[in-house]
Order: C-alpha cells, then sequence, then structure tokens
C-alpha cells in the first residue's frame, strides 16, 4: 500500500518515516528542492535521535522515496498525508493554514477516486471540513475522503512517540475512510494501543486540548516553584508529592524557565483565538499563555538580580535550544532571556550542544557565540544554564568554578541539588528551592543527586 507525505518538516518527515517502518511504501513530498536533494542522499534537516538510521535503512528497502514533484509524489497513493507547517499567523495568533490549504488545492488535479486525504498538521475545528470543500471546488467530480489524525510526538523522542504512541486520534465521516484509517493503523491496533475514531472536530479539538493542558501544568508548577522561593518549600518536593496523586499525574510537573518549542506557544495562542471566534470563554488558556509570557521575563530580571546588574559583564549562557536533545530553538526562553541581558548591558557568551545554528538565525547583538562550554565560562563573571543538556547537568563543577571570575551560577532547570552545590562554594540559584540554600535540607534527594554527593 502506498502513501504519500506532504511536507518534511519535523511531523511529515517522522510520519512518513515511521510508515515505511511500518511497511507502507511512502514518498516524502517538499517544494523546497534544497532540502529533498539533501534527503535523497539521506541528509536530514533537523537533529532528531533515531531518524537517521530509519531513513538510511528504509531508502535501502526501498520503501521511502523524496520528491518535489507533488504530480507524481501522488500518483501511486491512496492515502495522502497533509503534514505542513501552521505557523502562528502575524495577525491575530491564529494558525496560518495557508500552506494547508495550497496543498489541497494542489492535490486536488492530481489523485485519483476515494483518495482519503489526511490532515495530520494541527489545524483548527472546522479545517478538515473546509480543505473537503477546496479540493471539492477545484476538483467537483472527485470521489474523496478528508480525515482528521494530529500527530502528538514530542521532538527528540519523535520517533518513539509515533511508532509507540500513547493513543492514535482519527477523526472520519465516512465508513471508507475509517476502513481506510483502519488498515493504516492495523499495526498499532493489533499491539492494542488505543487507536480512536471520532468526528473531524473532536479529533481536532483533541489535539489542541491536549497541548494547552500540557501547557497549563507546567505554567502552574512554575507559578508553585515562584511560591515556594517565597514560602520556604521545596518545588523538587512539591512536584513529587503532587504527581504520585494518578489523577494528577507525575509528567509535565517539572519548574523551567517556560515552556517552548513549535506547539505549546503556537498552539494555546491558535486555541485561544478558536475560543473567540467561536464566542467560548478561554480564560484558562488566556492565563497560560500570559504567564508563560511573563515567566520568559521574569527568569531574565533573576539573572539581573542575582548579577546585582549585568551591565559590563559577561554572562555564559549554556542553552539555546527549548528543551535539551533537538536543534530547535523556536519560542525558547533563551531567544527571549538573551535579548533581554543584552538590552541590560550585557555581553553574553552562547553555547549550545546543537541549537547553534538556528540560534544564529535570531539572536544578534552583544553576543558571543562559543564553541564549547569551556570557551563559555573562562573568565565570564557568571553563568546561566537555560536548557537541560546532559553535558551541562554532568559539568565537572571544580572546573566550572575555577573559569568563573565568580562562582554566581543561575540554573533554570534544577539540574544540581543546591546543599552540593552551596557545599562546592557556588552562589547557586535554582527554581523554587531557595530554603534549601538557607539550609533546609530537603529529605528526599533526587537518586542523581545522591550519586554525586
Ligand atoms: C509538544 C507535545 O508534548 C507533543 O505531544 C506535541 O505533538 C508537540 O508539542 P514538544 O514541543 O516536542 O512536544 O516539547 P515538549 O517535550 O512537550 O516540551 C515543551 C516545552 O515544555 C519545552 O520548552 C520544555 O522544556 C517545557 N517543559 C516540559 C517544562 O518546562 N516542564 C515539563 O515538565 C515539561
Amino acid at each position: 500500500m502506498s502513501i504519500a507525505v506532504i511536507g518534511t518538516g519535523y511531523v511529515g518527515l517522522v510520519s512518513g518515516t515511521c510508515f515505511t517502518e511500518m511497511g507502507f511504501d511512502v514518498t516524502c513530498i517538499d517544494k523546497d528542492q534544497t532540502k529533498i536533494s539533501r534527503l535523497k542522499k539521506a541528509q536530514i534537516p533537523i537533529y532528531e535521535p533515531g531518524l537517521k538510521e530509519l531513513v538510511k535503512k528504509n531508502m535501502r528497502a526501498g520503501r521511502l522515496s523524496f520528491t518535489d514533484n507533488l504530480k507524481t509524489g501522488v500518483k501511486d497513493a491512496k492515502t495522502i498525508f497533509i503534514a505542513v507547517g501552521t505557523p502562528t499567523s502575524e495577525n491575530d495568533g491564529s494558525a496560518d493554514l495557508s500552506y494547508v490549504f495550497a496543498a489541497a488545492r494542489e492535490i486536488a488535479a492530481h489523485i485519483e477516486n476515494d483518495s482519503v486525504v489526511v490532515i495530520k498538521s494541527t489545524v483548527p475545528l472546522g479545517t478538515s471540513r473546509k480543505v473537503k470543500g477546496i479540493i471539492a471546488k477545484a476538483n467537483p467530480r472527485l470521489k474523496f475522503h478528508v480525515v482528521s489524525n494530529p500527530e502528538f510526538l514530542r521532538e527528540g523522542r519523535a520517533v518513539k512517540d509515533f511508532l509507540q504512541p500513547d493513543r492514535v486520534i482519527i477523526g472520519v465521516d465516512s465508513e471508507k475512510s475509517l476502513a481506510a484509517m483502519q488498515r493504516i493503523y492495523q499495526p498499532m491496533i493489533s499491539e492494542n494501543i488505543p487507536v480512536i475514531f471520532t468526528d473531524l472536530e473532536t479529533s481536532e479539538l483533541t489535539k489542541y486540548a491536549a497541548n494547552a493542558f500540557l501547557a497549563a501544568k507546567i505554567a502552574f508548577i512554575n507559578e508553585m516553584a515562584d511560591l515556594c522561593d517565597k514560602s520556604g518549600a521545596n518545588i523538587d518536593d512539591v512536584s513529587h508529592g503532587m504527581g504520585l496523586d494518578p489523577r494528577i499525574g507525575k509528567d509535565y510537573l517539572k519548574t523551567g524557565p517556560g515552556f517552548g518549542g513549535s506547539c505549546f506557544p503556537k498552539d494555546t495562542l491558535a486555541l485561544r483565538k478558536i475560543a473567540f471566534d467561536l464566542g467560548a470563554e478561554s480564560e484558562i488558556v488566556e492565563s497560560v499563555i500570559a504567564a508563560n509570557d511573563k515567566r520568559k521575563i521574569a527568569m531574565a530580571k533573576k539573572i539581573i538580580k542575582a548579577n546585582g546588574e549585568v551591565k559590563g559583564k559577561t554572562i555564559a549562557a549554556l542553552g539555546l535550544t527549548f528543551k535539551a536533545d533537538t536543534d530547535d530553538v523556536r519560542a525558547s526562553a533563551a531567544l527571549t532571556i538573551i535579548p533581554e541581558l543584552v538590552k541590560n548591558g550585557a555581553k553574553v557568551r552562547v553555547y549550545d550542544p546543537h541549537g547553534m545554528n538556528n540560534a544564529r538565525k535570531v539572536l544578534s547583538g552583544a553576543i558571543e557565540w562559543c564553541d564549547d562550554v569551556t570557551q563559555a565560562l573562562k573568565g565570564a563573571d557568571s553563568a546561566v544554564i537555560i536548557t537541560e543538556w546532559r553535558e551541562f547537568a554532568e559539568m565537572d563543577l571544580a572546573k566550572v568554578k575555577s573559569l568563573l571570575k565568580k562562582p554566581l551560577l543561575v540554573d533554570l532547570r534544577n539540574l544540581f541539588h543546591p546543599g552540593d552545590m552551596k557545599k562546592a562554594g557556588f552562589n547557586y540559584i535554582s527554581l523554587g528551592r531557595e530554603a534549601v540554600l538557607q539550609g533546609a535540607e530537603t529529605r528526599n534527594r533526587k537518586p542523581e543527586a545522591r550519586k554525586k554527593a
């Protein structure tokens, strides 16, 4: 069975490759000729663990191919996935659907009767029906089906998330498309992975609701971390204690510098717009967005306060990506924090294991681009950890201390234990754990921290 996937971004490339892994023949289509010619040589445009190997393996097996020609790309496919980008529209925060609609218009002339067009891009309620209208208008005699099948994969774990998902959500409005999707996801159905069939709108909303809820969990725990700093409580223990309640769940309760990435910030804005357009309240989503925006600025203020002032000082910023194990810097807290430090007169030395190339495109000003941690730290007045890369968690602290002018480390990912850092002679500032620094020892130290002590 042949599948075509339009769009070779995170979702498109991972989905297409993973479908070949599930045994299908897949053609990935993208207008970007340079990207396609690189992909044909198995050069992957993104840093995603495990993806390159799968691309190579399935290209060798003849199951995976790439083209910039839409017509030939969809020729033999009965199922066409649209996985193009839906960036935030500059005007009003809504999802910009122009790429999705353009893809729908273009395929209308080339697909066969009874084809199934699957929307994998994250799209607002009603988009699948609009796509249906666009294809029908462009090719009135065509018999086709439209399906909504949102993707829940996380960057950095995309391959695993795709092949072993917690669930698959599929919105359909015909028996034929239901049967076609059952065939595609049969390997997962056989493994008892929940494959949930809904109507088109429910499927579309489920994706936004899931992302907004996770974003809310993060915004909530960040608020609790601030409260910990004021009250003397310890956020690590609060998260742990909350998360053990299965009704709450332990995931997405890690405090940090504010959520970023290509999804949470974009999808919360889009959800707010969807609610507004439908005349529904979105107070919770609204406050999640506002709290997260404020948090990134608050993190910059925290760094400035820790330094007394940053004017004329050199700060080493460790981490630029929105989280570890990705090269993606979109909406990363670093992109708010670093310009704020520069605005206040600091010179910022930056280093990230995989995010330097992408960050160079968006950061400017008094920034020094470093080749490694040592270069960033050497002679800097203080350091700040923005992304939780393992490389930072495993730094030799004695060396860090000797490289810095003053042993001031602001850790926006709580990578170290405050007690250990104090003993190591650091002025260590982290999130929601002030009390530990003031002498209150945590009773339940994290195993990694215990090992290091
Ligand atoms: C997210 C969703 O998890 C995924 O299901 C969806 O398909 C796309 O959006 P992703 O953007 O790859 O995935 O990142 P994720 O791992 O969810 O992290 C998002 C942001 O939240 C990051 O900035 C991360 O640092 C932050 N985060 C996450 C926290 O601050 N604390 C946490 O406990 C978890």
